[in-house]
């Protein structure tokens, strides 16, 4: 396929109203899962997005019968005699399959699925998913470029999830999906609370399975012998509503976000406000007005529920246009600022310390080509091409269509001048 870019003209505000789609992060696992049940699961809500495609190629080799429904966004899956073997092909285009691990060990005893390899946002680890793996009973081992795991059977016990730069996300997920089919209680301490746990637990609990405390540090599952069948409606994707969030705050504009669950978005809300943007609830709707931005930020990236890194690169972008000198440190990923430099061919005023960046803020950015380096680099990058004054274009898109969904037909609709070319330089 030809490779496609982003040519946005910037300095029109952003005004009207956009709907928000299912969450990316939740709708991963949450396919994944549907593989603990030989039954019918029914997905809703789901993203037209490259990584849902990619799980459901996924789920497809590993013998699940997919069908995908478009107009609905409703996947509907049946995992009679799944196979245990996740190949590289596939997985390497994702680094979100590791969370197959955990179903397949505990619907198979027996599974192997590629390493997931390394990513441009930064190392990626998997210990802590072996770890909790390993303490439910299985054996784990690397080998020849896959995580083999096996296990007569998985035992409930107290994991502990916490890392060295907070509780891992797709760990926790791979943890309790495992847990759910284990005889007897397993404790998870230091789990994650993102909202896409929750709603993965949520989720499994329609399948049968007995979990508390989801969305809390604590989660309490008693083991059952087998999960059926469930229809699910996957949550709004927070990381969405906060990027045009961010857009209307940074062109001046005034956007009504629809089908965003605001509670998701406190840090993101309150930097805003900071920063100097209007951020009011009504009637589960979340309308930013862009109004003058005066205020620099001081910002660091933190589990659920402080920002979140997915948020890091977009208001950077808002940032480099706000008066003044804003600190973020990313505490995540402390190498995942990408977007930073090609921000710098904007016009923008960046330095990197470690894993903090200063930010001066500029009078204005000037439109320039670019080249998108990950998914959120390349939101963060859409944004600054949005308030710059002349023509940006994005390379490398292909990254934004894993985890945006049809975001040019949404900012279209906004009012913003982009458009979608094939790039037909091939360096690009
Ligand atoms: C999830 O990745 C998200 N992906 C990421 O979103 C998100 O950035 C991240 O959580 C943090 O919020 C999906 O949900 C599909 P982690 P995950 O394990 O679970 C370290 C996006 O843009 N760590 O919570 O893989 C790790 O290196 C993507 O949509 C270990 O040290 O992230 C990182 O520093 C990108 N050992 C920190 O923990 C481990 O075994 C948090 O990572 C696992 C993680």
């Amino acid at each position: 396929m030809p490779l496609e870019k982003l040519v946005i003209t910037g300095g029109v505000p952003l005004k009207g109203v956009v709907r928000i789609s299912g969450s990316k992060n939740a709708c991963l696992p949450i396919l994944a899962a549907t593989l603990l049940t030989p039954e019918l699961c029914v997905i809703r809500n789901v993203p037209d997005l490259a990584d849902v495609r990619t799980m459901c190629a996924l789920l497809k080799w590993l013998g699940v019968q997919v069908r995908h429904d478009r107009p609905g966004c409703v996947i509907e899956t049946r995992a009679e005699k799944p196979v245990g073997v996740a190949p590289y092909d596939l997985v390497r285009k994702m680094r979100a399959s590791v969370c197959l691990l955990g179903p397949l060990l505990a619907r198979l005893h027996n599974c192997k699925v590629s390493m997931p390899g390394g990513c441009v946002i930064g190392n990626r680890p998997i210990d802590q998913h072996i770890k909790g793996l390993t303490r439910l009973g299985a054996n784990v081992e690397v080998e020849s470029g896959y995580v083999h795991a096996h296990c007569d059977e998985l035992v409930g016990t107290d994991v502990f999830m916490g890392g060295r730069f907070g509780s891992t996300v797709l760990g926790t997920a791979n943890v309790l999906m495992a847990a759910v089919l284990a005889k007897g209680t397993t404790i998870i301490e230091s789990a994650a609370c993102e909202p896409e746990i929750e709603d993965l637990a949520v989720f499994l609990n329609k399948m049968g399975a007995k979990i508390r405390g989801a969305g809390s540090p604590t989660l309490e599952i008693e083991g059952v012998k087998e999960l059926h069948g469930a229809d699910h409606v996957v949550i709004a994707d927070r990381i969405e509503a906060g990027t045009f969030m961010v857009a209307a705050a940074l062109t001046g504009g005034n956007i009504e976000i629809q089908g965003a669950c605001a509670a998701h978005l406190g840090a993101v809300r309150d930097k805003l406000e900071e920063a100097g943007a209007t951020v009011q609830r009504n009637n589960g709707t979340i309308r930013v007005t862009g109004g003058s931005l005066h205020k620099p930020l001081e910002l660091t990236t933190m589990p659920y529920p402080g920002f979140p890194t997915d948020m890091q690169a977009q208001m950077c972008a808002l940032m480099s246009i706000t008066p003044g000198i804003s600190v973020v440190t990313e505490k995540i990923y402390p190498n995942r600022f990408m977007h930073l430099s090609e921000m710098a061919r904007l016009g923008a005023d960046v330095a990197l310390e470690s894993n903090t960046a200063i930010i001066k803020g500029v009078n204005h950015l000037s439109g320039a080509p670019v080249m998108a380096s990950d998914l959120r680099a390349s939101a963060g990058l859409v944004l600054a091409g949005l308030a710059a004054e002349g023509e940006t274009d994005i390379k490398r898109i292909y990254h934004l269509d894993r985890g945006y969904e049809h975001i040019d037909t949404k900012l279209r609709e906004l009012g913003a001048s982009v458009e979608r070319l094939e790039d037909d330089d091939n360096n690009g």
